[in-house]
């Protein structure tokens, strides 16, 4: 039994795995807590949209991180395949600017109602976790998604309170870089405990190598969750 008290369904496991078996034993273990999956462009490159079709139609949510970053038009085109997946959510990059996310936002939306799918939620890219940002350049980017009106942004732990402040829930805060005081920070560079981002407004955090890397990973992801 796990501790049904912690917040599994704000959880989002990065799969960034190239072994089809290991990602099938992590979300047969995780799926049952309503967790969510990201596939992310390990996984992808390796076993293409069929891995997020075999999920999808199963009913299980899934991110697709390919951090979108184009012209308008290959952004959009590729949206709205990503958008025929059933795709629980989907990332570009902010620094695409303004006139690129509407080109996604729209035609998201188009294609949605057209094939009668859900609509996933665009999130934008700001500054990567593993790089050195200034929070005024990460404000900039969140700048971007808001006036694009896309659902929300990826941003760094540390930057969570002055998003949230200053954007209030006009849009959702995914955060990766979690860490417990347990684990290796590995490339990450701006971390902070899963409790810790909750308390600062994260709607959803992203856990990778903490729970894939271990051989437990139900008994990891609790983990994470605890601290
Ligand atoms: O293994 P770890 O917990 O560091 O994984 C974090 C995941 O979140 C990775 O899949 C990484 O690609 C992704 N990510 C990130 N920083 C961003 C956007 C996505 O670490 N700004």
């Amino acid at each position: 039994m796990t501790n049904q008290a912690l917040p599994w369904k704000k959880l989002i496991v990065a799969l960034d795995l190239n072994s089809e078996e290991e990602i099938d034993e992590v979300v047969k273990l995780l799926a049952p807590e309503k967790v969510k999956f990201k596939i992310g462009s390990i996984a992808f490159t390796k076993f293409g949209p069929e891995l997020v079709r075999k999920f999808t139609k199963k009913g299980i949510d899934i991110f697709v991180d390919l951090k979108l970053y184009d012209i308008p038009n290959t952004m959009k085109e590729t949206a709205s395949i990503i958008t025929e997946m059933a795709a629980w959510a989907f990332t570009v990059h902010t620094k695409a600017g303004e006139e690129a996310l509407i080109a996604v936002r729209d035609e998201v939306a188009k294609c949605a109602k057209e094939k009668d799918i859900r609509k996933p939620l665009i999130l934008g890219v700001t500054e990567l976790t593993s790089a050195t940002a200034s929070l005024a350049e990460v404000l900039n980017l969140v700048e971007v998604a808001h006036a694009a009106r896309i659902d929300g942004v990826i941003a760094s732990p540390q930057d969570l309170q002055a998003i949230k402040a200053k954007f209030k829930n006009a849009l959702k805060v995914i955060t990766p870089g979690i860490r417990s005081p347990l684990d290796e920070k590995g490339d990450q560079k701006r971390i902070s405990t899963a409790k810790t981002a909750f308390s600062n407004g994260a709607d959803y955090i992203v856990v990778g190598r903490p729970i894939i890397s271990r051989k437990d990973y139900l008994k990891a992801a609790e983990e994470v969750l605890s601290y």
